[in-house]
C-alpha cells in the first residue's frame, strides 16, 4: 500500500479529483464553546490503499470526512457523486467495502487500525467505459426493465454484466480482518419487554416500565444512548415541567445515568434490529452474532429520517440533512464545510445557523418557502442578531458544482409556489443543510403488520393505535417520532405512556400508577394545547382507535 497520508497537503488537482472542497485541512474542531470531543487514540487505516488518520472514536466516513474527503459513493447509472447525507445510517449514501465485505455504512461504523476501505463498483475498466457509455446515452426511467430481459436467456448475462456498475459492490470471496470471535448458531433469547430505539421516547419507555418492576431489553444500533438528543447543544425549548432550558446533550446523559443504574434493564447498544418475524420475534444483529428475541410485549420507538427536497443537483456531495450536518460537528467534532446555506426556517434550521457558527462556519442565509419564519421567535431572534439573512417565500432552485457543492441558486416564490423569474441569487457556499422536516422511520412495524395510515401533520405514514399506544397488533406499541413527528418532550411522555401500559398489561403495577398515569397524560395534553399543537391534535385523532 502507498504510505502518503491522505490530508490537506495535497494539491488542488489533486483534491478536486477525490472531490474535495479546496482549502481543505484536517477539519477537526479543536476549540467549540460548549462541547469537548473525546476522540481516543490516533489510529491507521488506508482508503484506495492510501494510509488516512484517523481516531479510534471515529466512524469511517468521519474519519475521511475529517481529511477531505466528500466522495463516498457514486449513482448507478449516471455515477454521480454521492456524499453522506443523514450521517445515522438510514439513507445508504456512504456505502463502501470496508476489508472486503460491500455495503457497508461508513458513517456509522467504527474504525480500526488497518482497516481497508474502498468505494464501490467503479474502479474496473469495464466499468469505467459502461459510465462513458450511460453518461452519453439518455435512458428514462425503468430503462433497464424493459430492455434487459429479452431474450430470456440472456437475462443472467445481463444482470452480471449491470452488477459491475451497481453500488451493491461485489459478492465477498475474501473478508480481511474479520471479528475474532464469530457466533455461527444464532441464539434465542426470551424478555418480558423489549424495546427497540433508545432515544427520548424508547429511554423513557424502558425506565417507567422497569420502575414498575418488569424487565426489560434495550435496543440501539448506536454506541450511546439518546436518539437524536446527542447533537443538540441547544437549550431546549418547551414547557418549564419538560427540560425547556436544559441542553439536549444533558437530557441524553441523564437517561443514560438512570437507565445505566436500572437493574431491571439489559442494554444492547451497537445492536441494529433487522427485522420482526412472526410472534413479534425480533432479529438482532450484532458485530458476532445474531440474536432471536421473543418478547411478551414490543415497544418500537425507532424515530425518524430526514427528508430531502427536490432541486437539480440535490444530490451533490455537500448537500446533507441538518440532523446530519449536527451529527458531523457535535457529536464528532469536525468542521462540516466552510460556507454554509440552510433550506428551512423551522425550530431544526434556525437551531443549525448558530450551532454552525459556534463551529467555525459561516452562515450565509435560510432560504425558507413560507412568507413567514416558522420557528420560535427566540431562535429566530438569535439568528437575525448574528446578521444572518432569512430569505422568507424564497427556494433553492439548484446547487451548483460538479464534484462537490460551490454554490446555490435561490429564487422568490409566487403564489402558486413558483420561482419567479428574474429573481435568482446566486450564492457562494460549500455546504447546504436541508431542514425540511422528518418522516418516521416506520419499516419495522410494517413488518410487524400494523395498520398504518398517512397523516401529513404527523410527517408521513403512522400507526393507528390506541390512548395507551398499543398499535392495531396485540403487545406492539409505539413512542416518539415514530408514531408522529413532534418534538423530545413530547416523545418522553408518549414513551412513559407506552412503558407504564406494557409493564400494566403484565400485570406490573403500582398503587399511584393510575394516577401516574393520568398525570402524563394531562402534561401531554398541555405540551400539544393551544393553536401551535392544533395541527398534531388534529392529526392524532386521525389514528386514534378504541383500545
Ligand atoms: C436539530 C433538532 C433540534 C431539536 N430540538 C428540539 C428541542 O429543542 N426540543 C424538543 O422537544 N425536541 C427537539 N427536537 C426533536 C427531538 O430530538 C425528537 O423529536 C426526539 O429525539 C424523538 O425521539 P424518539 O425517541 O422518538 O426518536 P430518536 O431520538 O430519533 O431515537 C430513535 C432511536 O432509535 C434507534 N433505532 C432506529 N432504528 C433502529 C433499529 N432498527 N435498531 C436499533 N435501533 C434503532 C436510533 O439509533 C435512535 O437512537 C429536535 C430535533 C432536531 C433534529
Ligand atoms: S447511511 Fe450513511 S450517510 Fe446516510
Amino acid at each position: 500500500m502507498n504510505n502518503k497520508v491522505i490530508n490537506g497537503g495535497k494539491s488542488s488537482k489533486k483534491k478536486k479529483k477525490q472531490g474535495m472542497p479546496m482549502n481543505e485541512k484536517d477539519a477537526r474542531i479543536r476549540q467549540h464553546p460548549i462541547l469537548k470531543f473525546d476522540r481516543g487514540k490516533k489510529i491507521r487505516f488506508f482508503f484506495k490503499g492510501k494510509p488516512v488518520e484517523g481516531y479510534e472514536n471515529e466512524t469511517i466516513a468521519m474519519a475521511l470526512y475529517a481529511n477531505g474527503i466528500r466522495t463516498f459513493s457514486h449513482s448507478f447509472k449516471y455515477h454521480r457523486p454521492r456524499g453522506m447525507f443523514c450521517a445515522i445510517g438510514k439513507c445508504a449514501s456512504c456505502l463502501m467495502e470496508v476489508d472486503g465485505i460491500p455495503n457497508v455504512r461508513t458513517c456509522i461504523t467504527p474504525i480500526h487500525e488497518g482497516a481497508d476501505v474502498r468505494p464501490q463498483g467503479r474502479d474496473s475498466i469495464i466499468a469505467k467505459a459502461g459510465y462513458f457509455l450511460m453518461n452519453h446515452i439518455h435512458m428514462g426511467p425503468g430503462f433497464y426493465y424493459r430492455h434487459f430481459i429479452h431474450p430470456g436467456f440472456l437475462y443472467q448475462f445481463y444482470i452480471s454484466i449491470l452488477e459491475k456498475f451497481i453500488g451493491p459492490g461485489k459478492y465477498p470471496t475474501k473478508v480481511k480482518n474479520p471479528p475474532k470471535t464469530v457466533k455461527k448458531e444464532v441464539e434465542t433469547m426470551e424478555a418480558e419487554i423489549v424495546v427497540i430505539g433508545a432515544g427520548p421516547a424508547g429511554a423513557s419507555a424502558a425506565i417507567y416500565a422497569a420502575n414498575l418492576g418488569a424487565k426489560v431489553v434495550l435496543i440501539d444500533e448506536n454506541r450511546y444512548i439518546g436518539g437524536q438528543l446527542i447533537k443538540q447543544t441547544h437549550k431546549f425549548f418547551g414547557s418549564a415541567r419538560h427540560y425547556a432550558g436544559i441542553r439536549g446533550i444533558t437530557i441524553a446523559k441523564q437517561f443514560e445515568k438512570e437507565v445505566k443504574s436500572n437493574k431491571n434493564i439489559t442494554l444492547m447498544l451497537d445492536s441494529k434490529v433487522v427485522g420482526i418475524y412472526d410472534g413479534n420475534i425480533v432479529g438482532v444483529l450484532q458485530k458476532n452474532r445474531f440474536l432471536r428475541i421473543k418478547p411478551k410485549k414490543l415497544i418500537v420507538t425507532t424515530g425518524a429520517y430526514e427528508k430531502t427536497l427536490v432541486f437539480e443537483n440535490n444530490d451533490l456531495p455537500g448537500i446533507m440533512g441538518a440532523g446530519g450536518i449536527q451529527t458531523v460537528m457535535n457529536v464528532f467534532g469536525i468542521k462540516p464545510g466552510n460556507e454554509a446555506l440552510i433550506v428551512g426556517a423551522g425550530n431544526v434550521g434556525l437551531i443549525l445557523a448558530y450551532q454552525l457558527l459556534q463551529a467555525g462556519v459561516t452562515v450565509k442565509g435560510i432560504v425558507e418557502a413560507m412568507p413567514t419564519v416558522g420557528g420560535y421567535f427566540v431562535h429566530a431572534a438569535k439568528v437575525r442578531r448574528y446578521g444572518i439573512p432569512i430569505y422568507t417565500r424564497h427556494t433553492i432552485v439548484k446547487a451548483l458544482g460538479k464534484k462537490y457543492v460551490t454554490g446555490a441558486v435561490i429564487a422568490q416564490l409566487d403564489d402558486k409556489w413558483q420561482p419567479i423569474p428574474g429573481t435568482e441569487k446566486k450564492i457562494k457556499c460549500d455546504l447546504i443543510g436541508i431542514s425540511v422536516g422528518l418522516r418516521p422511520a416506520n419499516e419495522l412495524l410494517l413488518q410487524a403488520g400494523c395498520e398504518m395510515k398517512f397523516v401529513s401533520a404527523l410527517g408521513g405514514f403512522i400507526p393507528l393505535r390506541t390512548e395507551n399506544n398499543e398499535t392495531t397488533v396485540k403487545g406492539v406499541y409505539v413512542a416518539g417520532d415514530l408514531g408522529g413527528v413532534e418534538e423530545a418532550s413530547t416523545a418522553i411522555m408518549e414513551g412513559r405512556i407506552a412503558g407504564i401500559s406494557a409493564a400494566m398489561s403484565l400485570g406490573y403495577k403500582a398503587p399511584d400508577t393510575e394516577e401516574v398515569l393520568e398525570k402524563i397524560r394531562k402534561d401531554l395534553a398541555d405540551l400539544r394545547a393551544g393553536p401551535v399543537g392544533e395541527r398534531i391534535r388534529a392529526g392524532i385523532k386521525q389514528v386514534l382507535i378504541e383500545g
